[in-house]
């Protein structure tokens, strides 16, 4: 087992990749904690994973307020002592061009997405400093290296700073041991890319030299690789998990 005892924090776990992903690290001998606004959502994933013998703690908070956060990662080292892992994977998405697009939106997708990563990592940096140990991964996208259409520019922007933040905090926190990446998804099949018409879906799978969608399993692979040993080398890294659509 690749994380046996770590304590693994997942944001937006309930659903999608960050489901995919506190699964895998529960298979994998981590200790989860399941975060979620959604705590009916993230209450089903915490009973899964208490099925395979594993500790779970499920933590309904918003990422975006950083008092919540606080309070989280408080109620998690009351329970488990420490934190070895923090997946920044909650995220929303919103379409429009950018005349269209309100002031309100632009706050609200930069909150969550970007503003949420910092407040977790902030909430985590001091305990992971003390440990000299601890790995974090941004859920960053293909769209904020490309830009995107589908999507409102926010949500590019957004994921173009949470893959920066990622390498400022890898040069912050590289003489502590601390290990900070970022992976970059591309058309994963979820809940956010489950409203893509068919013709959307083929034109998506024609660009991409794997000839499918990815699946969340995909990206929480990738992530669990990040968050081992196995990648005690690489920090400041953004992994594509796109296959093949984009080589940079
Ligand atoms: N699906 C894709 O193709 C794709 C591609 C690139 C990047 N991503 C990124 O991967 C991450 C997960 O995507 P997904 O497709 O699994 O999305 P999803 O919408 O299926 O799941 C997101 C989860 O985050 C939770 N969440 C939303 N706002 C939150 C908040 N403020 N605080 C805590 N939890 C919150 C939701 O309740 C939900 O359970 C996102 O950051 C997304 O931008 C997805």
């Amino acid at each position: 087992m690749r994380l046996a005892n770590k304590v693994a924090i997942v944001t937006g776990a309930g659903r999608g990749i960050g489901k995919a992903t506190a699964l895998t690290f529960a298979r994998e001998g981590a200790k989860v904690v399941v975060n979620d606004i959604d705590a009916k959502a993230a209450q089903q994933v915490a009973t899964e994973i208490e099925s395979m013998g594993r500790q779970v703690l499920t933590i309904k908070a918003d990422v975006s307020q950083s008092k919540e956060v606080n309070r989280m990662i408080q109620s998690i080292l009351q329970k488990f002592g420490r934190v070895d892992i923090l997946v920044n994977n909650a995220g929303i998405i919103c379409r429009g061009s950018t005349e269209n697009l309100s002031e309100e939106e632009w706050d609200r997708v930069l909150s969550v997405n970007l503003k949420g990563a910092f407040n977790c990592c902030k909430a985590v940096i001091g305990v992971m400093k003390k440990q000299r140990a601890g790995k974090i991964v941004n859920i960053s996208s293909i769209a904020g290296k490309m830009g995107d259409i589908a999507s409102a520019p926010c949500y590019g922007a957004s994921k173009a700073g949470i893959a920066c933040l990622a390498k400022s905090l890898a040069r912050e926190l590289a003489p502590y041991g601390i290990n900070v990446n970022a992976v970059a998804p591309h058309a994963i099949e979820t809940e956010m890319s489950r409203e893509w018409s068919n013709k959307k879906r083929k034109s998506i799978i024609s660009s991409i030299p794997l000839g499918r969608l990815g699946q969340p399993s995909d990206v929480a692979e990738a992530v669990v690789f990040l968050a081992s040993d196995s990648a005690k080398f690489i920090t400041g890294e953004v992994l594509d998990v796109n296959g093949g659509c984009l080589m940079d």
